[in-house]
């Protein structure tokens, strides 16, 4: 790790580039008994569902309103801030404010405690989840102008372009814990086609700044061939590999990297000291990580990228390890 650490600290040093800076598993919460799931839905409703609560408004969206679309390739600074898990939240260089899945438990208990504290209330203009596994689907938890819930399609508003691409969730658990047994048990197909819902997938991929940036989700490692068309060529890639394998191997993870030869890769979906404990059953990205040729342990839980800086980049892991903004 002799590479130098590129993170918010680091912002003035370098600006003018790549400014710098047990439990079951999530899988089965629509595989629950209909008693458990109906629990679920009285216990924590649906995102969207809260909002009427929230104190804050739409005023920022109006001035980008006002303001008018933006060319996505116009080159700036985007922001990005780990959350912990597959939790991020993207700033355009306009200043929009994007959060993809916020976590939570499982509200019926059957998957056991994966977060010993709740998300935090984060204010940002547009909230998206890539699929309804309770450790991606926690809209109801930020303070969001805007939800987009498994969105699949095209979105586009003032600097940013959201693509929404319908795959297919890993379905088959490469690691010591066979999670998609338990799916098996409560008389459901894990694998397409007749998968049930919460085995669906929308990886999105986000273009803004002059980046196109993928939030890969818990989806499989061989994505159909129309997917992989739609993700085209990708600057930064998030991955869901961990230590214990969960949902991609690290074979699975080395081919996707070879495949779509992202310039920086970013690991999620690992055990993260101050967000997920023991009971999620997974490890850290460390060995992953540390098996790669190009590496940056970052030490904050922000970075800020540049199109310039990205692009001298070539697989570069970019591993926020245990820095999160929770
Ligand atoms: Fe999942
Ligand atoms: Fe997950």
């Amino acid at each position: 790790m002799k590479k130098k650490i590129l993170d918010k600290k680091n912002i003035n040093l370098s600006r003018r580039g790549f400014v710098s800076g047990a439990a079951l598993s999530a899988a089965g919460l629509a595989a629950l008994p209909a008693t458990a799931q109906a629990e679920s839905v009285a216990m924590c409703p649906a995102g969207g569902m809260v909002a009427w609560k929230q104190p804050d408004n739409n005023n920022g969206l109006i001035v980008q309103q006002e303001q008018g679309p933006s060319n996505i390739q116009t080159v700036g600074t985007v922001g990005l801030d780990y959350f912990g898990h597959c939790a991020f939240r993207l700033t355009s260089p306009r200043g929009v404010t994007i959060m993809f899945d916020p976590w939570r438990n499982d509200p019926s208990g059957y998957w056991g405690v994966w977060y010993p504290k709740d998300f935090p209330k984060t204010k940002v203009d547009i909230g998206l989840s890539t699929h309804a596994h309770f450790d991606h689907d926690a809209l109801d938890k930020i303070e969001a102008t805007m939800l987009l819930d498994r969105m699949v399609g095209e979105f586009e508003f003032a600097d940013v372009k959201i693509t929404g691409i319908a795959d297919k969730h890993a379905c088959s658990a490469p690691g010591w814990y066979k999670w998609t047994d338990a799916i098996k048990e409560f008389g459901q197909s894990p694998c397409p086609p007749n998968n049930p819902h919460h085995m669906d997938m929308s990886m999105y991929l986000i273009e803004t700044g002059g980046l196109r940036i993928v939030m890969w989700g818990d989806n499989r490692h061989n994505p159909s061939k129309e997917a992989l068309k739609l993700l085209g060529k990708v600057d930064v890639l998030t991955l869901p590999v961990d230590g214990s394998q969960h949902i991609l191997s690290y074979d699975q993870g080395d081919s996707i990297v070879r495949q779509l030869n992202p310039n920086v890769v970013i690991p999620t979906h690992y055990l993260c000291e101050g967000v997920s404990i023991t009971l999620t059953t997974l490890q850290t990205a460390d060995e992953w990580v540390n098996n790669q040729k190009s590496k940056m342990l970052l030490k904050s839980s922000g970075i800020q990228l540049n199109l310039a800086e990205v692009k001298k980049m070539n697989n570069e892991f970019m591993y926020f390890g245990a820095n999160t903004a929770t």
